[in-house]
């Protein structure tokens, strides 16, 4: 007997949803394993195990038709897909094996020292010069310094990096008002981007050229390169731009977790996973049944959009005590925030190196994080992003 799917009223890409997800998490898990979400026409999970295991069974929970709410065996995709994201094996297998070689830990290592350098100089002017916005100035302005140059953009334009992403994180949702004003607004950046794309646009020695290097020796072909690099351009952004901002507020949110911090700042890694876990940067993503499912007894169809609540499972009581409470001693491994499975965070790395110098280079500086004034949202379709976070960074 299959277990019967409850329907749940919940439109998740309403702006009252977008604006709080939270609200709405407990509601979706408590409801059952699956649920089936009319207003959209699409099933959904938000427990951590049933999310952990879709993700992990890439041949029933495909990638390759979406991981947003359009269907492209369907409908056109707004772009040509992503050889990453948006592919299934055996296509997935030949580009990430790709990609894992240019974006490897090694390399990161190597220039560690030299993003330290760039946090503790950008810390270090901000501490003690009263209230300022966080976002612009720290969450975006660190990755803005360091990632387009391991990529080997151009200088000019880089503006742009930032409203792509919007548009791309949007896209995974419905043409809904945030997803048509982002595309208006964004027009110059769609076109800066596929430019920058272009080998002959990328600096040697860069991430970005490295990929078309890998095209000369055969392991794709130039036009998948190009594609390979727009990867980095439209994941590698807003998503760390976001992380760093959620993992400030947590800290202005949990004062006494910052001081924990600087008490043992060997807790630094711990910490950065904790607010991977917490902070819910990546709400969702979407799969597409290639088969009909079983999961948890329940039966969803062949060719059905199943929404992932990544978020949701990373604060699921079954599976984290106290889920809601930010605590960087916790062992927040196993966290979804990345994904999981074949299609974990290519650039997950580059993340945790990011947000770990930020920290790092403010624990010996800054004594407290002052709220400075309240925290406002930026509605996007999939990601849980801050628009403006006053503080006041207080000296050591
Ligand atoms: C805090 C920052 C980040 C978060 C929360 C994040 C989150 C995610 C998630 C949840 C996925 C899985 C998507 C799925 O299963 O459908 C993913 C995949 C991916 N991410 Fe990230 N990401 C971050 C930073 C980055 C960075 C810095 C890069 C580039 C250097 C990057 C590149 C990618 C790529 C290319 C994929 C697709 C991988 C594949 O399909 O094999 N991400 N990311």
């Amino acid at each position: 007997m299959a277990t019967a799917i409850p329907s749940l009223d919940l439109d998740p890409f309403d702006p009252v949803v977008l604006a709080d997800p939270f609200a709405s998490h407990t509601g979706l898990r408590e409801a059952g394993p699956v649920v089936f979400l009319p207003r959209i026409g699409c099933f959904a999970m938000a427990r951590h195990a049933e999310v952990q295991a879709a993700l992990k069974d890439f041949e029933t929970y495909v990638s390759g038709r979406g991981v947003g709410l359009a269907d492209f065996s369907r409908e056109e995709p707004w772009r040509p897909p992503s050889l990453l994201l948006e592919a299934d094996p055996p296509l997935h297998d030949r580009t990430r094996n790709l990609m894992n070689r240019v974006a490897s830990l090694a390399s990161l290592r190597k220039i560690m020292p030299e993003w330290q350098a760039k946090a503790d100089a950008l810390v270090a002017r901000l501490v003690g010069q009263g209230p300022f916005d966080a976002v612009p100035e720290l969450a975006e302005a660190f990755p803005l310094s360091v990632f387009p140059d391991l990529i080997g953009l151009r200088k000019a334009g880089r503006e742009h990096l930032i409203p792509y992403g919007t548009i791309a994180f949007n896209a995974f949702g419905p043409r809904n008002a945030l997803l048509v004003e982002a595309m208006e607004a964004a027009q110059a950046a769609t076109a800066w981007v596929a430019e920058s794309c272009k080998r002959e646009n990328l600096r040697p020695g860069g991430w970005g050229m490295q990929v078309y290097e890998a095209a000369d020796r055969g392991e794709c072909t130039q036009a998948e390169a190009e594609r390979l690099v727009r990867s980095f351009l439209t994941a590698g952004v807003d998503t760390t731009v976001n992380g760093i901002a959620a993992a400030l507020h947590a800290f202005v949110q949990f004062p006494d977790e910052w001081q924990r911090l600087r008490a043992d700042p060997s807790l630094v890694k711990r910490a950065v996973e904790e607010s991977l876990r917490w902070g819910g940067t990546v709400q969702t993503f979407f799969r597409t049944t290639s088969r009909a499912a079983e999961i948890a007894g329940c039966h969803i169809p062949e060719g059905s959009k199943v929404l992932l609540f990544l978020a949701a499972a990373n604060r699921d009581p079954r599976r984290w005590e106290d889920p809601d409470r930010f605590a960087i001693t916790r062992q927040a491994s196993g966290h979804v925030g990345f994904g999981f499975g074949i299609h974990q965070c290519l650039g997950q790395m580059v993340a945790r190196m990011e947000a770990e110098a930020v920290l790092g280079a403010m624990i010996p500086r800054v004594a407290e994080i002052r709220e400075a004034g309240p925290v406002r949202r930026r509605l996007n379709n999939t990601l849980h992003a801050i628009d403006a976070l006053p503080v006041e960074l207080v000296p050591a």
